[in-house]
């Protein structure tokens, strides 16, 4: 130990003498360890790289979260097991232990003091929107086997998972610059659809069919609709039943990327009656109001030009994005309100804690649900479906929003 070190040593000798809270320590810096490496998946999986560089960094990421703490574990056994029984002090350890615990603790200490802040129990930014929730047992009320597979059969029966457990949400929306006009709007968005081939293609297309029974003002789909190829063929007669009065509106998400071309999704959704935004600015009058409908599908393809955004002159603005990670590009671009989905709400949420599992560079913090920061209020939806077969406390979601001006 180097002796600009020696006090701060004898000082923690001092605080943590009995072995009780060497222990506890000891379990504070493998909790550190762990969260950080949570951390950085869920920030790895909000970047627009290709999926094999994502799976192969989460491949090696995997095995180094395992691998450092037996390593170092196996290599320090007999320091770190005297120590802990409080036969020696913390000098005896190795420095580069002490260093690798120490940085664990700061930084981990300042992921998991944000990680708390943004917990859903405090509301913070969160806005206070009416929720009225119907579940639905699709396959009672469509009589349909909606597991295609047996590993979806197998999943489907496991205890808590509510992959098949619709709610059908209804919001009351508080949209702050919401024009007079649009009080009373309804937007009916679905989000994250995930044709995978796993679940019957009767479960999207109850959602299709309940929204469109809902008679929207518009209707709009937030990316993820198709991961696997032969479920391209399923677009049209699943999306081509959706009516809306001002239309129905599409982005792509980066699921949308694991078929040979997603410009055929596209030509599909279109061909099915919807209108593709990504990328895109449409001006559009909504209910005699002049309003800006913008597709956001970065980082996986592209978003609307802002040079564009910032010459007209519009009196709402509604942005698709697959990611809720687009809410401060929106909030730079004056956009009203942001619909999003991509974070499946976490896939589970624990009690009180909330989500941890979020494909997105803010973890956690907008993985589903009602947020305000000046001048964009954001919805981001649990979605409908993923290619994990595992919900906990979490889900599908069919969004059917109406918006309301503030107080109304
Ligand atoms: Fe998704």
């Amino acid at each position: 130990m180097i002796d600009l070190l020696q006090p701060l040593a004898n000082r923690l000798d001092i605080f943590f003498a009995d072995p009780i809270s060497r222990c506890v320590l000891l379990a504070a810096v493998l909790l550190a360890h762990f969260g950080l490496r949570l951390t950085f998946y869920n920030r790895l999986n909000s970047m627009g790289w290709k999926r094999a560089t994502i799976k192969r960094t989460e491949k090696i990421a995997f095995a180094e979260t395992w691998l450092t703490p037996l390593v170092l574990g196996w290599a320090f056994f007999q320091p770190i097991s005297s120590w802990v029984r409080g036969e020696s002090s913390f000098e005896m350890l190795p420095l580069g232990l002490l260093a690798y615990a120490a940085f664990c603790l700061v930084l981990g200490g300042l992921f998991g003091f944000l990680w708390l802040l943004w917990r859903p129990v405090w509301r913070i930014q969160h806005v206070p929107a009416k929720r009225s929730v119907e579940l639905h047992d699709v396959s009672k009320q469509t009589g349909r086997t909606l597991a295609r597979t047996r590993k979806c059969r197998w999943a489907a029966k496991l205890p808590m998972n509510q992959i098949f457990e619709m709610a059908v949400e209804e919001i009351e929306l508080p949209v702050v610059g919401l024009p007079e006009q649009l009080d009373g709007y309804k937007i009916a968005h679905l989000s994250d659809i995930h044709l995978t081939g796993q679940v019957a293609p009767d479960f999207t297309a109850h959602a299709v069919s309940i929204a469109t029974q809902w008679s929207p003002d518009l209707m709009a789909l937030t990316g993820d609709i198709v991961d696997k190829q032969p479920c391209v063929a399923w677009l049209h007669d699943l999306f081509s039943p959706a009516r809306a009065k001002d239309g129905c509106y599409f982005v792509l998400g980066n699921h949308d990327t694991r078929v040979s071309d997603p410009d055929v999704v596209r030509d599909r959704m279109t061909d099915a009656g919807w209108i593709d935004v990504g990328g895109k600015i449409e001006t559009v009058s909504l209910r005699s109001v002049k309003c800006q409908l913008l597709g956001n599908e970065w980082p996986w393809f592209t978003r609307p030009d802002v040079a564009v955004m910032s010459e007209s002159t519009v009196n709402f603005r509604l942005c698709l994005s697959h990611s809720p990670d687009q809410f401060d590009w929106c909030r730079r671009n004056g956009v009203d309100l942001m619909l999003a989905g991509h974070t499946h709400g976490g896939q589970g949420r624990l009690p009180l804690a909330g989500p941890i599992l979020s494909p997105s560079w803010h973890g956690s913090r907008w993985a589903s649900g009602d947020f305000y920061r000046s001048p964009t209020t954001m919805h981001v939806s649990r979605g409908l479906s993923g290619v994990h077969l595992l919900r906990i406390r979490c889900r599908p979601e069919l969004s059917l929003i109406t918006l309301r001006c503030p107080g109304s």
